[in-house]
């Protein structure tokens, strides 16, 4: 059985991954030192996999616990989920970004070198397109950092690249996320953020529950159908379908890839609100307030390459991805606490 070490394992999409790897018969092992993620995740994996889960607590920045790891378990590949990644954070602590994000990759693939496991799947994201001209969005449309996080992603593909070059021994999948959304359909994992959610589906699911009076809509004068911003927005379980068939590729064929996941459709803030309600049965209250610094007017990907490369393509609907939002959020009004 091929052995996949998960870094990140608690987080987000990584217990997604997690369960989507175990169904297609990988062994996995998880690593998370609970930076934005809380330790029920795990009993709920195990629940959900009827079966115990292999965890160690350890910080990708410290290379002794990884070697630790990469001893006990001997995975040939890694999916390397562990970040931070809120933007705004990201700009009043730019070293805490740099040092977590760029500091935890390098090690982690020091430590891959060390133990002769060189097959990495790596979570980049659309972010790395910075303020797109063109749209839909191929992989090779010009790429910017607009803010550190995004730096820290960018910054990522190119040292994996570099190490390529170095030696073609490397193979790497640098998976460019678009906007991941939604819950497991039993709601029993989920998204969790801390303090008061960045991203627009957590904040809507938390008005729709009762716990916030209304959504701030930032911006409804962009050049878009209604005004609102629009982005491609993936339900969780089909950005973890990737993960397993990217892992695939990796492990089947030589060479190294970069790819959108995303649906290659784009819905507007007023939309998604909406087919929130309809999902949820409740009302959305919502202002419109001025643009959020940063945000750009539609992002969206041409989904093309990884239906080529990685026989992948995204499964869900937008109705889909807010009932299962919807239920995680109703099931667990205050997360996994
Ligand atoms: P998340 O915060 O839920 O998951 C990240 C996990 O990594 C957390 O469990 C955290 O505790 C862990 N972690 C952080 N630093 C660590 C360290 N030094 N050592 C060990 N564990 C550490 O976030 P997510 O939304 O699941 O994102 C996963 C990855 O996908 C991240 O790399 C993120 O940048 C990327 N990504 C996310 C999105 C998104 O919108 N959610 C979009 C594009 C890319
Ligand atoms: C979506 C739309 C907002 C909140 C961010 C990161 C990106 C990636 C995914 C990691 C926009 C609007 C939002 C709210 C709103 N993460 N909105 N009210 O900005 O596309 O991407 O997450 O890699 O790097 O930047 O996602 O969910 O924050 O916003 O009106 O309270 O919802 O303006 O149009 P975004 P988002």
């Amino acid at each position: 059985m091929t052995t996949v070490l998960l870094t990140g394992a608690a987080g987000y999409i990584a217990s997604h991954t997690w369960l989507a790897l175990q169904r297609a018969g990988y062994r996995v092992v998880g690593v998370d030192n609970f930076a934005n993620s809380s330790p029920v995740v795990l009993e709920r994996l195990a629940e959900l996999a009827s079966a115990p889960i292999e965890f160690e607590r350890a910080d990708v920045c410290d290379s002794a616990m990884l070697d630790e790891v990469f001893v006990s378990y001997r995975p040939a590949a890694v999916v390397h989920f562990a970040a931070y990644k809120a933007v705004g954070e990201s700009v009043s602590q730019p070293l805490a970004y740099y040092r977590n994000n760029l500091g935890g990759l390098v090690n982690t693939c020091e430590a891959m070198k060390r133990h002769g496991c060189l097959r990495m799947v790596f979570s980049s994201s659309a972010t790395v397109y910075g303020a797109p001209e063109q749209l839909p969005l191929r992989e090779d449309a010009p790429t910017s950092a607009t803010n550190p996080y995004g730096a820290t992603k960018l910054m990522g593909e190119q040292i994996l690249r570099d190490l390529g070059v170095a030696d073609p021994a490397w193979q790497t999948a640098c998976l460019r996320y678009f906007n991941p959304v939604g819950a497991h359909e039993s709601g029993r994992i989920g998204e969790d953020p801390r303090g008061t959610p960045n991203n627009l589906m957590p904040y809507v699911a938390q008005v729709a529950v009762g716990r916030r009076d209304k959504l701030s809509v930032f911006g409804s004068d962009y050049p878009t159908p209604d005004g609102t911003g629009v982005r491609d927005y993936i339900h969780v379980t089909d950005l973890a379908e990737g993960h397993v068939a990217a892992l695939r590729r990796l492990l089947d064929t030589p060479g190294s890839l970069t790819v959108n996941l995303g649906t290659g459709r784009g819905y507007s803030v007023l939309e998604l609100v909406r087919a929130y309600e309809a999902a949820s049965g409740r009302n959305v209250p919502y202002e419109l307030v001025a643009r959020r610094p940063g945000d750009v007017a539609a992002c969206f990907a041409d989904p093309a390459l990884a239906r080529e490369l990685l026989g992948w393509e995204a499964r869900l609907d937008l109705a889909r991805m807010c009932e299962d939002s919807w239920r995680w959020q109703q099931l667990n009004p205050h997360g996994f606490n």
